[in-house]
């Protein structure tokens, strides 16, 4: 399969903020190589919320799940990457955090299923529809990825 350049959609969820894991999280995204394009800190709506999880309408844990991601802040981000879904949700781990792998985050920072402290879309096609959910085009930062030239270049230093 041949994978490319990738825009994907992370969340860290109501209890990963409570807990003070949000640098933490990021930090692995950033230390594998994915870029951060966008990034806010908000309150979900239940608009926002029933949006974002419509394919879950139905199922038995989803009022649950309506509830928590609404029950504080959650911190949502635009990852850009080669094969940047794939690559976020292998860091996440799976979704029941006891069979996640050991080095996940789901694994290393959550206990239970209903509070596994991070969200990432499942595909470049749910990635789409959940950036436009939370964010406006031009609150991504398309520029990003020439900032390591811009540094020296843009600075007025001798
Ligand atoms: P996510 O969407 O949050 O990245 O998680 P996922 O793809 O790994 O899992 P998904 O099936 O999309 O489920 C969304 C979220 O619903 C909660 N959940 N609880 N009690 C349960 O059986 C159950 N199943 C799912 C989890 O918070 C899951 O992340
Ligand atoms: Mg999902």
């Amino acid at each position: 399969m041949v994978h490319s350049e990738e825009r994907t959609f992370v969340a860290v969820k109501p209890d990963g903020v409570k807990r003070g894991l949000t640098g933490e999280i990021i930090r692995r995204f950033e230390s594998k190589g994915l870029k951060v394009i966008a990034l806010k800190l908000l309150n979900v709506t239940q608009e926002m919320a029933e949006q974002h999880y419509a394919e879950h309408v139905g199922k038995p844990f989803y009022p649950r799940l309506i509830r928590y991601i609404q029950s504080g802040p959650v911190v949502a981000m635009v990852l850009e990457g080669y094969n940047a879904v794939q690559a976020a949700r292998h860091l996440m781990g799976k979704t029941n955090p006891n069979e996640a792998e050991v080095g996940t985050i789901r694994s290393d920072f959550a206990m239970v299923m209903e509070y596994n402290v991070v969200h990432g879309s499942d595909s470049v096609e749910s990635a789409k529809r959940e950036i436009d959910i939370y964010f406006k085009p031009e609150e991504l930062c398309e520029n990003y990825k020439n900032m390591s030239e811009l540094v020296v270049e843009d600075l007025d230093v001798e």
